[in-house]
């Protein structure tokens, strides 16, 4: 049973919260929903076969709902690289067995239909000169980072590992670093193998997942563990299950259950600091952006008196309200020049894909409204809603002078940070008409005490943030 109360959560599952999330992770990847929980489903009848004890089952169980952790990371490069969708093109570049041919064929066909011939070209003769290093950059980074996001998170060692190796190969030939045979950990091999069955299966069917785990038997795969995979295969019921419509939604279910975990307040802050982060890491134009919102956030929040429990629940809804942009394209995201009002249609629906992420996650339910609201604007002139008023709470208008703020006084690759004290005028002559004065008020204040403090309070601070 799980009970939840105002800014106080208890009791919720740490599988149903994770479980949640890793859809986030899939619409990063371009891949249909519950990609995440498909292959941790298969991962456990493939551990269930090998006779892993429970410990071992809940390690892969978390290993494989987070195997993309890093995903956000590389979204930024692949997109400049291959000039196209990076949503798109992680989705299709799952299905390539990595060698070069295939590669160039998919960036051919795959570069942005909106990129010119020369920019075409460019990416063609890149690929053809540094294909497999790009290649490898990519996958390193992304493999780096989603450990290291688990890591803080305090997940295992063994789930953080499982994520740096999960696209070495049996013979030697994948990334990051070549590991083979042995060398390779054995969840990050399950791993891959569950995502090669869940990719073709949901694309092409079953006889092409099995086909295609058959032909990288010995290649990319250790031929024992395809041996075990081919015989669960060989059982209708397997694939039925797998077929499950609901399976996203009751992933939770399937953890291994002497090793059930709840989760406390600590571990809420963990996971929407880690989840931040993934976000962060999308665009080089919003790094750090989620950390300093949440910052803001709470700098207004103890000015205006709210108590400890109050804030902390305001810091995570902060962290996360940005979440839904895991779900738009970098080509959109990092475009320098001014939108087109196609894109910016796209750019309006990220915090309506912010609310359906949080809405899945029960311990961040109730911040649905903080997260779909933060672009909406007093005077009914924002988005994607148009509220208006008292439509708006104050924790949503408060996360909204926070992200403005933020918005204006970061450095961006294309223009120089706006200097604090033009920031607040300019959120002082927005006040009434699109924000809070009482909420750009708190926020002004809270610089100044900041401001008034010595230097070494400030680089402490700056330290602790
Ligand atoms: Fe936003
Ligand atoms: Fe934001």
């Amino acid at each position: 049973m799980s009970a939840q109360t105002k800014f106080q959560t208890q009791n919720v599952p740490v599988a149903q919260i994770v479980g949640a999330l890793s859809q986030a992770l899939d619409i990063t990847e371009g891949q249909p929903k519950g990609h995440s929980a498909r292959c941790c489903w298969i991962g456990l009848q493939i551990g269930e076969a090998l006779g892993y004890a429970q410990q071992d089952l809940s390690d892969l169980y978390y290993a494989i709902l987070l195997k993309d952790l890093g995903c956000s990371s590389n979204a930024a490069r692949v997109c400049a690289h291959y000039i196209t969708d990076d949503l798109v093109l992680k989705r299709e570049f799952k299905k390539l067995d990595g060698s070069l041919p295939k590669v160039l064929a998919f960036v051919l066909t795959h570069s942005g239909m909106e990129a010119s011939m020369a920019e075409k070209f460019r990416s063609i003769v890149s690929t053809l000169r540094n294909g497999k290093e790009i290649v490898r950059e990519i996958i390193d980074t992304r493999c780096q980072r989603g450990a290291e996001i688990a890591r803080q998170m305090h997940f295992s060692e063994r789930v953080a590992e499982t994520i740096l190796s999960l696209d070495e190969h049996w013979d030697g030939t994948g990334n990051p670093e070549q590991k083979s045979g042995k060398q390779i950990p054995r969840f990050s091999q399950i791993a891959l193998l569950t995502q090669v069955v869940d990719v073709f299966n949901t694309g092409e069917g079953r006889l092409q997942a099995v086909e295609e785990i058959t032909a990288r038997r010995g290649s990319w795969f250790d031929p024992q563990l395809v041996d075990v995979f081919l015989k669960l295969a060989e059982d209708d019921l397997f694939w039925f299950s797998l077929a499950d419509e609901d399976l996203p939604e009751k992933i939770h279910t399937f953890e291994p259950v002497q090793m059930q975990r709840v989760a406390d307040e600590d571990f809420l802050d963990e996971i929407a600091k880690g989840f931040a982060q993934v976000v962060d890491s999308k665009s080089p134009f919003t790094a750090g952006h989620s950390d300093r919102v949440m910052i803001f956030t709470d700098l207004i929040a103890e000015q205006m008196g709210f108590d400890p429990g109050h804030r902390r629940w305001l810091r995570r809804a902060a962290l996360l309200h940005d979440i839904g942009k895991l779900g738009i394209s970098n080509a959109i995201l990092d475009k320098p020049d001014r939108l087109s009002d196609k894109e910016f249609e796209q750019i309006k629906l990220h915090p309506v894909f912010s609310a359906q992420i949080l809405s899945k996650v029960e311990a961040f339910g109730d911040m649905v409204h903080v997260a779909g609201g933060h672009h909406e604007r007093l005077d009914g002139k924002g988005y994607p809603n148009g509220l208006k008023g008292d439509e708006i709470d104050l924790n949503t208008r408060i996360v909204t002078v926070a992200d403005i703020f933020d918005a204006l006084t970061a450095d961006r690759p294309y223009r120089a940070a706006t200097p604090t004290a033009k920031a607040m005028a300019i959120l002082d002559g927005m006040t009434g008409s699109a924000v809070d004065p009482r909420c750009v008020a708190a926020l002004k204040q809270a610089i100044e005490k900041l401001e008034r403090l010595p230097q070494s309070s400030n680089e402490k601070l700056a330290q602790t943030a």
